[in-house]
């Protein structure tokens, strides 16, 4: 495992959503008002794609069927319900001044 450097802290503005392709992996990169997330960028309810999505406080809007994701833990309240989801986020951290991933494999 090694440190993949994403974006440099601070460059994202409010409610940016920037898709990044990450280690052949579609991601997103999402700066709501807890700060930056990367999550999948499909929907795990029916494969939106979240990058056309909404950020709306701490959550992400799928533009498929509307359902808020919480960028922290991926949960859907609906998904959890019916058995589906959560939507994938990694775990961010910082070094030399970027933010960074680490994958498992
Ligand atoms: S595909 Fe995202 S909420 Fe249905």
């Amino acid at each position: 495992m090694s440190a993949i450097p994403l974006v440099r802290i601070g460059e994202m503005v409010d409610g940016e959503i920037r898709p990044i392709e990450v280690d052949g992996r579609h991601l997103l990169l999402v700066n709501s008002e807890k700060g930056p997330s990367l999550i999948d960028r499909i929907c795990p309810h029916a494969g939106g794609d979240l990058a056309k999505g909404k950020v709306v406080s701490s959550r992400i809007r799928c533009p498929t069927h509307s359902y808020l994701f919480n960028l922290e833990t991926g949960v859907c309240p609906l998904g959890r319900r019916e058995g589906w989801g959560p939507l994938a986020v990694y775990e961010l951290f910082e070094r030399e001044g970027q933010l960074c991933v680490e994958f498992a494999d």
